[in-house]
């Protein structure tokens, strides 16, 4: 009698582990792009530009995000008026289990700040966007990063003015790091981030929207 019920739990566990989903990445069933804003001041309002005119985008902050974001002029209630947009106010990253849920096909980390980076890197999953980034990369699901401090001198616009920046070694060895992860592509320019995601959009049937908010 022990013996058959033993069996019966092996069993109802056995079924429980036999993944049910296995459609992460597919596009037929998810329509939507997640696009995380790290606090990167470095080409922020150019990637806002970008996500403006990509179809189907809900936004994912960090907390540094949420901070930097009104020092450039970025109100977050004027935001939500065209995003939907979920903060990093929980300790697991909750909104991740989105992921799970057949929503989103394709995580957008642009600007990536040299933190984000370096966690996508190691491995480290602590905020909203290097939670979706890890959970990504477990699903199966293609990641694009814009790992915008990329050159040895990088201008950048300060909250009050220009500024020029060294990134160090550690920051340019990280994102070639990074390059080599699966699932994942690492642009440098917005040029780039431009031709990535018009790819993307065109293997899903999008395009781009006519115009931005
Ligand atoms: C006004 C302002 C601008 C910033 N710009 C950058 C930037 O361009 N690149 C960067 O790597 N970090 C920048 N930082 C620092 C990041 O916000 C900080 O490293 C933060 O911990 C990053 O967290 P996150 O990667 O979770 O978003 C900036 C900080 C402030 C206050």
């Amino acid at each position: 009698m022990l013996k058959k019920n033993k069996k019966k739990g092996n069993q109802k566990w056995l079924q429980a582990a036999i993944p049910t989903g296995g459609t992460a990445g597919d596009t037929k069933t998810r329509k939507k792009i997640a696009w995380a804003l790290t606090g990167s001041g470095h080409f922020l309002k150019e990637s806002l530009e970008i996500c403006s005119r990509t179809p189907n985008t809900d936004l994912f902050l960090s907390s540094a995000a949420e901070e930097v974001l009104p020092i450039y002029g970025y109100n977050i209630e004027s935001l939500k008026k065209n995003y939907k947009i979920f903060r990093d106010k929980t300790a697991s990253s909750v909104p991740v289990g989105m992921l799970y849920d057949n929503v989103y096909h394709t995580i957008v980390i642009a600007p990536a700040t040299s933190n984000t980076v370096a966690k996508c890197n190691y491995g480290i999953s602590d905020t909203l966007p290097t939670n979706m980034f890890a959970q990504a990369g477990k699903l199966g699901v293609l990641s694009i990063i814009f790992a915008c401090d990329t050159a040895p001198v990088v201008v950048t616009k300060a909250p009050r003015e220009w500024v020029e920046l060294n990134p160090r070694k550690i920051e340019l060895q990280n994102v070639e790091q990074l390059k080599k992860c699966s699932d994942c592509v690492v642009v440098e320019s917005l040029r780039e981030l431009e031709i990535i995601l018009e790819e993307r959009l065109k293997k899903i049937g999008l395009s781009w929207k006519k115009s931005s908010f």
